[in-house]
C-alpha cells in the first residue's frame, strides 16, 4: 500500500505522544480514544498535514499505541483527505537495534501499526553519546530503506549543528534528502545558541525544522495567574517550576493574543514560526486541534516578535534539555 501524501507542509503539525503514554500524559484507552479520533479528523480537516509520532510511543504494554492509533484513524479517512498527509514516525536506535539492517524490522513493524501509511522515517536521536561506532550504520540504513523505495522520506531528531552538517554530508553523498530535523524548540526552550545555528544551517540547506514541545508541555497556553489543576505528577512537576518563572513572558504573550484576538497558544505557534520552524504541538481535544489551526491565518508582526524575544531572555528558568539530545 503507498503511503500517503506528498504534498507541501502546512506550517503547523501536530504529535501525538500523550496517545498512549499514561506516565506523563495519564492516557485511558476507553476514556481517550474517541476523542482522539475526533481530534485526529478536525487537525486534518482543519489543514494540519503534518503528524508526528514514534514507535516508542505508549507506555509499557501500550508501546506502539500511538502508531496503532494512527494507523486506525488514517484507514478511517477518505483517500481524498488521506492525500496530502505526511505521517511522520521515530525509531528509536535502542541498544539491540544494531548495524546497518538493525532499523530493518522496526521500520517494517512502525509500517504495520500504521497500515502503509508511514511517509517519512526519523531517527529519533543519535547514538553519538554511548554508542558513536553505530551512528554511521544506522544512517546508512535508513537510507538505505528510502533508496529501496520502503519509505518515502528521511528525517532526525535531537542533533545539533555539528551532527546535522555530518549527517546532511553523508545523505548527499548517495543523493538521499534529508525532509526534515526535529529539536525541542519553544518560547521556553533551553539550547539559544545550537538551534539558532541549527536552523540557520536548515534554512540554506532546504531542511524543514520541526519544534517539537513547542507549548512547554502546555505551560505556555496557561494564562497568567493560572495554574495546572490536574495532570500527571511529572507533568505538574514541571507546571510548579515554569509557571511562576514565566509569568512575565505569559504576560506578554496575553497582551499580544488579546490585541490580536488569538489565543496564547497561537502566539506560542506563530513566535516558532516567526524563527523559521514549523511547530508540532500535541493535541488532545478537537477544540485544541481548531485553536492551532487558527494561528495559520496569521503571523506576528517583527516588534511582536522582539518584545517575545526580551521576555523570553528574561525567564530564570527554561524547559529541561532532552537526554537525548547530541550536538
Ligand atoms: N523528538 C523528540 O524527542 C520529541 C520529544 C517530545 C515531543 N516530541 C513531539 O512533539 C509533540 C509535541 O510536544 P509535547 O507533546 O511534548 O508538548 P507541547 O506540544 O509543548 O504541549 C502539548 C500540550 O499543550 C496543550 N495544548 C495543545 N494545544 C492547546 C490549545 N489549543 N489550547 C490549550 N492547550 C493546548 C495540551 O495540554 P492538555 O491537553 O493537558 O490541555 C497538550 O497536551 C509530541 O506529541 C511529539 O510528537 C518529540
Amino acid at each position: 500500500m503507498a503511503a500517503s501524501g506528498g504534498g507541501p507542509l502546512n506550517g503547523i503539525g501536530f504529535g501525538t505522544w500523550a496517545w498512549g503514554n499514561q506516565l506523563i500524559w495519564g492516557y485511558e484507552p476507553q476514556r481517550d480514544d474517541a476523542v482522539l479520533e475526533a481530534t485526529f479528523r478536525q487537525a486534518v480537516a482543519s489543514g494540519l498535514n503534518l503528524v508526528d509520532t514514534a514507535d516508542s510511543y505508549g507506555t509499557g504494554r501500550l508501546n506502539g499505541r500511538s502508531e496503532l492509533l494512527l494507523g486506525r484513524f488514517t484507514a478511517a479517512l477518505s483517500a481524498e483527505s488521506r492525500a496530502g498527509l505526511c505521517i511522520a514516525s521515530k525509531l528509536a536506535p535502542f541498544p539491540w537495534r544494531l548495524g546497518r539492517r538493525g532499523m530493518d524490522r522496526a521500520l517494517q513493524a512502525s509500517q504495520d501499526r500504521l497500515r502503509g501509511h508511514l511517509r517519512r522515517v526519523q531517527l529519533h536521536w543519535s547514538t553519538a553519546r554511548y554508542a558513536p561506532w553505530q551512528e554511521v550504520a544506522l544512517l546508512d540504513g535508513l537510507a538505505d530503506r528510502v533508496l529501496d523505495g520502503s519509505v518515502a522520506e528521511l528525517g532526525v531528531s535531537n542533533i545539533g549543528p555539528k551532527r546535522l552538517l555530518w549527517m546532511h554530508e553523508r545523505l548527499g553523498e548517495r543523493s538521499v534528502r534529508l525532509s526534515s530535523v526535529q529539536v525541542q524548540f519553544s518560547l521556553l526552550a533551553p539550547g539559544d545558541r545550537d538551534v539558532e545555528a541549527l536552523i540557520n544551517i536548515c534554512r540554506e540547506r532546504n531542511i524543514d525544522v520541526l519544534a517539537y514541545s513547542p507549548l512547554a508541555f502546555g505551560v505556555l497556553s496557561k494564562k497568567p495567574g493560572m495554574a495546572l489543576s490536574s495532570g500527571t505528577v511529572l507533568r505538574r512537576r514541571i507546571f510548579r517550576r515554569l509557571l511562576p518563572a514565566s509569568d512575565g513572558l505569559r504576560r506578554e504573550m496575553q497582551v499580544i493574543a488579546d490585541r490580536r484576538g488569538a489565543s496564547m497558544v497561537q502566539v506560542a505557534l506563530n513566535w516558532c514560526r516567526a524563527k523559521g520552524t514549523i511547530p508540532i504541538p500535541g493535541l488532545r481535544s478537537p477544540q485544541q486541534a481548531m485553536d492551532v489551526a487558527a494561528a495559520l491565518n496569521w503571523s506576528l508582526l517583527p516588534e511582536e516578535v522582539n518584545r517575545l524575544d526580551q521576555e523570553r531572555a528574561a525567564c530564570p528558568l527554561r524547559m529541561p534539555a532532552n537526554p537525548f539530545q547530541s550536538r
